[in-house]
């Protein structure tokens, strides 16, 4: 089975709140890995760190063989590869639920606007059917 994330020797700390203690774990394909722990423990601070939401203070993390790189084009293109759900309800709430769908597709993968509303409606058409259904 191929690798896709693998973490080594991670560690991040809040001024004097040592967060992320030497973390090292990998990630295969099709595997599905939950972190568990009590709150403040730091599960945030560790997926945050994998797409650069938060800086590590030392470690290295690979993403499909490739070190990530702090640099604005590493990070992006690591974006666009990867998907972070907020624990939050983080939507922009000048915008409806169809357009905050869309606007990553637009914005990060350049997916032209018309086919975005394509994908993002065949995603939540499902979930918020009576929406769409209105007249
Ligand atoms: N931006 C920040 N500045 C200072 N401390 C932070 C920040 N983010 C998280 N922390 C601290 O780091 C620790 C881990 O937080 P977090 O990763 O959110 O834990 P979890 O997701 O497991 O609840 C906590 O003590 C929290 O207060
Ligand atoms: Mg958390």
């Amino acid at each position: 089975m191929s690798e896709i994330l693998r973490i080594e020797n991670l560690k991040k700390s809040f001024g004097e709140n040592v967060v992320l203690k030497d973390i090292s774990m990998s990630v295969n394909e099709r595997e599905v890995v939950v972190i568990m722990g009590p709150s403040g423990t730091g599960k945030s601070t560790l997926l945050r760190s994998i797409n650069f939401l938060e800086r590590y203070d030392s470690g290295k993390i690979f993403f499909k063989g490739q070190l990530l790189t702090p640099d604005p084009f590493t990070v992006r293109s690591a974006r666009m590869k990867m998907a972070f759900v907020s624990q939050s309800y983080n939507l922009f709430p000048h915008m409806n639920a169809l357009k905050n769908v869309m606007y990553p597709l637009v914005k990060i993968k350049k997916i032209e606007k018309e086919r975005s509303k394509e994908i993002a409606t065949l995603w939540l058409k499902p979930h918020i059917s009576h929406i769409f259904d209105q007249k």
